[in-house]
């Protein structure tokens, strides 16, 4: 049997999934190792905006090339799926990388992970969004109108709570403080919790195994990042408040 490229769409979606669910358990015991976990010295390391700058790169480009290609194309729901997906990473390459106050250098290895990351899912969602016919009712639909707006709140607060981190330093800092307000003053990752109901929003409005699968391995890197900073700041800060959930208000 010959497979088509839909049929290989949807074997790279559910690729992406049971990775996400092996990522998941194999992070239990190890940190991702960027940032704050980044040994102090490594031999082979990127500038952080050089790193975040190159590494989300594909992502946007790809969606980019496909739209020069199909634009004229593409039915209106695919193209408004489309510029969620790239209007995140214009922010995420574009702007986050200019925006970063002492950053920590990234590994190579950590930098080669995330940037085939990029090239995986950004040829994934940008070959789905424009070979599926979404009907035109589509973005009538309560599930789209829910999770676009699911979407637009996930990153705004997202930007947000990056804001808040970066405002604990001053231009050439590079420790670390207790983050206060925003949804800080509830669980720990709050910029976490804001990408995780980003790109669920993002799932829903696509209804796709390849915009779920993204999700869940947002979920799952995401989750255990935050697990990880939570008991870092009890360690480090005697009076880091006790009630901070770790990633979801008032519930974990
Ligand atoms: N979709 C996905 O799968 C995915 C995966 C990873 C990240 N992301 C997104 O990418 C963005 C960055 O992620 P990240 O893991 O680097 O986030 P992070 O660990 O929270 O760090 C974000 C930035 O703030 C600084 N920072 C964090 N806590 C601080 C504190 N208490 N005091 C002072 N500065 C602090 C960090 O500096 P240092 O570098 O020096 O620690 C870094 O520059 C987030 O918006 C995240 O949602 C998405």
């Amino acid at each position: 049997m010959e497979l088509g490229e839909p049929q290989v769409l949807d074997a790279l979606g559910v690729l992406m999934g049971v990775s996400a669910c092996v990522t998941f358990v194999i992070l239990q015991k190890l940190e991702t190792s960027y940032g704050r976990y980044c040994p102090p010295k490594i031999r082979w390391g990127l500038p952080a905006r050089l790193a975040w700058g190159l590494q989300e790169m594909p992502s946007l480009l790809l969606p980019l090339l496909e739209w020069v290609r199909f634009g004229d194309q593409l039915r209106q729901p695919n193209a408004l799926l489309m510029a969620m997906f790239a209007i995140h990473y214009t922010q995420r390459t574009l702007i986050y990388p200019l925006l970063i106050r002492g950053g920590k250098p990234t590994p190579l290895s950590t930098f080669l992970m995330a940037f085939m990351f990029c090239i995986y899912n950004g040829y994934l969602q940008s070959r789905y969004l424009s070979l599926t016919e979404y009907p035109d009712h589509w973005t009538t639909q309560p599930h789209f109108l829910a999770g676009s707006s699911l979407w637009l709140v996930g990153m705004v607060i997202n930007i947000h709570s990056d804001h808040i981190l970066r405002s604990l330093r001053e231009s050439t800092e590079t420790g670390y403080r207790i983050p206060r307000g925003g949804l800080f003053e509830y669980v720990t990752a709050a910029n976490y919790f804001g990408e995780i109901v980003e790109w669920l929003g993002f799932a829903l409005a696509g209804w796709s195994i390849q915009s779920s699968a993204f999700a869940l391995f947002t979920f799952c890197i995401l989750l255990r990042r935050a697990e990880h900073h939570h008991r870092w700041y009890l360690k480090k800060f005697k009076d880091y408040p006790k009630s901070r959930k770790i990633i979801f208000p008032f519930i974990y």
